[in-house]
């Protein structure tokens, strides 16, 4: 049970974010059956019952991922509550946030009955499964900290439910546009079902960008929480990601616009561009999930760092390459005690400079390989440029004997024991991850959300530094996975090979952050 326990974060974000992507599908695919394929009820011809069944059939896969999803979210709170409180399985299970994901359950549960209705039937009877959805919303709210203020406002409830409603609709209906474009032939049917989207997410994205701001007003006592505090990092990461994904939605927007005028338009452009916002949106639904588990500013119980601390954090110099000996470090010394996973304690001079010293050395092979890269596009041919993903294994390789100093195979806890520890699970993650490069684009994404949410679950000073330094890495990773995705998606085109060049280069200034990577 401890074990569980001390777990229980990570299996809760990882848990969350999965859920927040399910239901947004599950929202957006209602949204995009509502309001933009049944309003253009007969004037898609032939093609429309064929998008209109496959749309149907992502939203009934979407529901029951939900309600796998939501079971396994009662079960594992349950567990916790019952462990931690020890109270009984009754008084547990009916703590307001199982019931809020045993509603959840029932209502993804329902949405897929409606799910399997042909498309006559399903258009009929939308106003119910717009219900539906709406519930859904709401009780996805129940399991946040709007709801969870010990006076539950209104506003800030309502609020938070337009927030993911409109990421839902703009975000969650991305893949069913794009299995509709995909879908048609015919450039008049392109034109109506792309502006019809397009007009339904910009709704959604003002309505997202009102409703965030203003929850901001509520849980931000003064604008240096942005970056002093973990919350403040992650709300800060999530308005970057939404510049990123607004850069996609204006360049789709004005093709959209295209398509108004001439219907003949080719939208390959468009299909990839969509590809990346899919993509950035998950990232940013991760960052959301990870929201939950962090100290609101206003409530004090985080630790805030300061904007002097920062810049002395990040004020440049040379990377040292000198590692203490392992016998110097606190986990060689404490091996004849035999620390319980999960405890950490203050780290050394030794421990720090271990950590920095893994940091430079990553920062060196992501240098070379980012560099590699820009060489192979000019000297395909040279046999060292093009095996330079080699490096990454070489990388995850380094990672695994140094990332966790306490455990397998260098520290005194087995490799199974281990996995007891957060950290140590999400750092095997990510070295699985680097390991896996070679399907370079979506590793790189995956681990670029991991790596966004790492840190701040201890709520200490110190995390919230680290998470700072680690963050612009992270934003890096998410650029080159987007600009390698359009590299090989649109290699024949000027955006595929911009793509072919700012990968490689994000590659680098990350390389070079984790060269100047300190932990004082
Ligand atoms: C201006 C940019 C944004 C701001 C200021 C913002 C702010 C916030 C805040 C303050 C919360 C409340 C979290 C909590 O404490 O419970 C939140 C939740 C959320 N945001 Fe945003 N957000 C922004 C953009 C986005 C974007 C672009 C997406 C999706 C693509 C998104 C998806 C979500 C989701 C799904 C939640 C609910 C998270 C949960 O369940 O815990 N947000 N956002």
């Amino acid at each position: 049970m401890q074990a569980f326990i001390a777990l229980y974060g990570f299996l809760d974000l990882v848990l969350r974010a999965y859920l927040l992507a399910t239901q947004a599908i599950i929202m957006g695919g209602v949204a995009f059956l509502t309001l933009v394929l049944s309003p253009l009820d007969g004037k898609l011809d032939a093609e429309e019952s064929p998008i209109a069944r496959r749309c149907l059939r992502i939203l009934f896969w979407s529901c029951c991922a939900s309600v796998l999803g939501e079971i396994v979210a009662v079960v594992v709170l349950t567990a916790m509550l019952v462990g931690t409180l020890q109270v009984d399985l009754a008084v547990a299970a009916s703590a307001d946030a199982v019931v809020s994901h045993f509603i959840a359950m029932i209502l993804s549960g329902a949405l897929a009955l409606y799910a399997r209705l042909d498309v006559g039937a399903f258009f009929k009877w939308r106003a119910g499964a717009v219900a539906l959805a709406l519930l859904l919303a709401c009780a996805h709210v129940g399991v946040t900290h709007a709801a969870s203020r010990p006076v539950a406002s209104a506003l800030l409830v309502t609020t938070e439910i337009v927030h993911v409603l409109a990421a839902a609709i703009w975000i969650g209906g991305i893949p069913f546009l794009l299995v509709a474009l995909g879908m048609t032939k015919s450039g008049e049917a392109r034109r109506l079902i792309a502006s019809k989207f397009s007009r339904n997410a910009m709704w959604s994205v003002g309505a997202l960008i009102a409703a965030g701001l203003l929850m901001m007003t509520r849980h931000f006592s003064d604008l240096s929480a942005l970056y002093e505090t973990n919350y403040g990092m992650l709300v800060s990461t999530k308005i970057v990601l939404l510049f990123g994904l607004l850069c996609f939605a204006a360049a789709n927007l004005s093709t959209t616009r295209k398509l108004w005028r001439a219907s003949s338009i080719p939208i390959r452009r468009l299909l990839r561009f969509s590809e990346v916002e899919v993509g950035l949106g998950l990232v940013t639904l991760f960052c959301a999930a990870a929201l939950a588990s962090a100290s609101l500013p206003t409530d004090g119980g985080a630790e805030r760092t300061s904007l002097s601390e920062i810049t002395a954090r990040f004020a440049p110099r040379w990377p040292s390459f000198h590692s203490p000996a392992y016998a110097e470090l606190s986990a060689a010394q404490a091996a004849s005690s035999v620390a319980e996973p999960g405890t950490p304690s203050p780290p050394s001079a030794a421990d720090i400079a271990w950590a920095e010293m893994n940091h430079h050395l990553a920062g060196v092979f992501v240098v070379l390989m980012g560099f590699f890269a820009l060489l192979e596009r000019h000297r395909p041919t040279a046999p060292a440029v093009r095996h330079w993903p080699l490096l990454f294994l070489m990388l995850g390789g380094i990672l695994v004997i140094r990332a966790d100093e306490t455990a397998w195979p260098l520290g005194p806890i087995g490799f199974f024991e281990s996995l007891r520890d957060p950290q140590i699970v999400q750092h095997k993650v990510i070295v699985v991850l680097i390991a896996t490069f070679a399907i370079f684009e979506i590793t790189t994404g995956a681990a670029a959300a991991f790596l966004l949410t790492h840190y701040g679950h201890t709520e200490g000073k110190d995390e919230v530094l680290v998470a700072i330094s680690h963050t612009p890495i992270a934003l890096l990773g998410v650029v080159s996975a987007s600009a390698r995705w359009l590299e090989i998606r649109l290699s024949d085109t000027p955006a595929g090979r911009i793509g072919g060049y700012v990968w490689p280069i994000a590659f680098i200034l990350s390389g070079l952050l984790l060269l100047l990577y300190r932990e004082e």
